[in-house]
C-alpha cells in the first residue's frame, strides 16, 4: 500500500468522506480514481495515529490517498517524488451519510477498502461509537494506523495470521443488534456476501440493517459525463461517479453489477 499526502488546500476543504479524487497518470487518457483517505494539514504528514483536523486550529489544506498498485496508473502515481505537482481533480462524487441519533457506527473494511472508512471514522467519531472490521488475506495487509485510538479496531484474515481466521462475514452477526448503521467499502464479492446474508436474515427487508457501500467500478470521465460507469439500480440507472460512489446496499442489483 502507498500513502500519498498532497496538498491541495481547495479539496481538503470541502472534501466529505466517501468522496474521491481522480489523478491524471502520465500518457494516459483515463484519469484514475482514488477514494480520500483522510483530509490534514502538514502536522498530519508522517504522524503515526494521523492528526484529524479538527483537532487543530489550522483548516485542513492536505489530503492523503492510501492505494494500492493495480497496474501502470497506480505504479506511476506509487514512483511520485516530494515536491512534484500532480493534476488531479475533486472533490468527486457523494458521500457517506450519518446522522447523529445514530450512535453505533460499525465500519466494514474489505482489504484497501480502509482507506476511505478512515476519513469516514475521523469525521464521525465526535458523538458515535465506532467500531471497525478490517478484513484481508493475511496480516502484512493490514493498514489501521490513521485511524483514531477511540475506534474500536477487529482485523479478520483469510489465513489466520492476525486477528480471527475467517472473512467479514464470519463476525459480521456479532454485531448487526449494536450497530445503528453499516458502512462499508471492498471488494464486490464482499458486498455479494453481506447482501446475501442480510437476506438471510431479514428476507425482504434487506434495508432494516441501513448499510452503505461504496463501490469501485471502472470510470471513464470521472464526471458524470460518459456513462461509461453507469449500474443498473432499483429505482433506476445511476452513474457510480456522480450519485456514487456510496450507494444503500438494498438499491443495488448485484447480479448486474462488474468491474
Ligand atoms: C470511486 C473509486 C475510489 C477508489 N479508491 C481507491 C483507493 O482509495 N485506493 C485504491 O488502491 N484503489 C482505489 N480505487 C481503484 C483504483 O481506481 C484502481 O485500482 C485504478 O484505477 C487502477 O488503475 P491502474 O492504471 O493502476 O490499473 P489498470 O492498468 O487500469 O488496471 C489494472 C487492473 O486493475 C483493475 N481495475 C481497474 N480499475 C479498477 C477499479 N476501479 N477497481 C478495481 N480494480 C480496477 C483492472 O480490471 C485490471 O485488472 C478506487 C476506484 C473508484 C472507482
Ligand atoms: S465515469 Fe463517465 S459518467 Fe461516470
Amino acid at each position: 500500500m502507498h500513502l500519498l499526502w498532497l496538498k491541495a488546500p481547495d479539496i481538503a476543504a470541502t472534501a466529505l468522506p466517501g468522496q474521491f479524487i481522480t489523478a491524471y497518470c502520465k500518457d494516459m487518457p483515463l484519469r484514475r480514481p482514488v477514494s480520500i483517505h483522510q483530509v490534514g494539514t502538514s502536522d498530519s504528514i508522517g504522524n503515526p495515529i494521523g492528526v484529524h483536523c479538527t483537532t487543530h486550529d489550522k483548516k485542513p489544506d492536505h489530503i492523503a490517498l492510501l492505494f494500492q498498485i493495480t497496474g501502470i496508473g497506480t505504479q506511476w502515481l506509487s514512483q511520485r517524488e516530494a515536491g512534484e505537482d500532480l493534476d488531479i481533480l475533486g472533490p468527486l462524487g457523494n458521500s457517506f451519510q450519518f446522522e447523529t441519533e445514530a450512535k453505533n457506527l460499525l465500519l466494514l473494511a474489505g482489504g484497501i477498502g480502509i482507506a476511505p472508512l478512515t476519513f469516514l471514522a475521523q469525521e464521525a467519531l465526535p458523538g458515535h461509537s465506532i467500531t471497525l472490521i478490517h478484513g484481508t488475506s493475511t496480516a502484512s495487509q493490514i493498514y489501521a494506523r490513521s485511524l483514531p485510538p477511540q475506534v474500536r479496531f477487529i482485523s479478520v484474515t483469510e489465513d489466520g495470521t492476525a486477528g480471527r481466521q475467517g472473512k467479514i462475514t464470519d463476525v459480521l452477526p456479532d454485531f448487526l443488534d449494536w450497530a445503528d448503521r453499516i458502512y462499508a467499502c471492498g471488494p464486490l464479492n464482499m458486498y455479494k456476501a453481506i447482501s446475501e446474508q442480510f437476506l438471510e436474515i431479514t428476507p425482504d427487508k434487506n434495508s432494516a440493517f441501513k448499510c452503505q457501500v461504496s463501490l469501485e467500478v471502472r470510470m471513464g470521465c470521472g464526471i458524470g459525463a460518459c456513462y461509461g460507469c453507469t449500474i443498473k439500480t432499483r429505482s433506476g440507472p445511476k452513474r457510480v461517479c456522480r450519485e456514487g460512489p456510496v450507494f444503500p446496499l438494498e438499491d443495488i442489483i448485484w447480479e448486474e453489477v462488474k468491474l
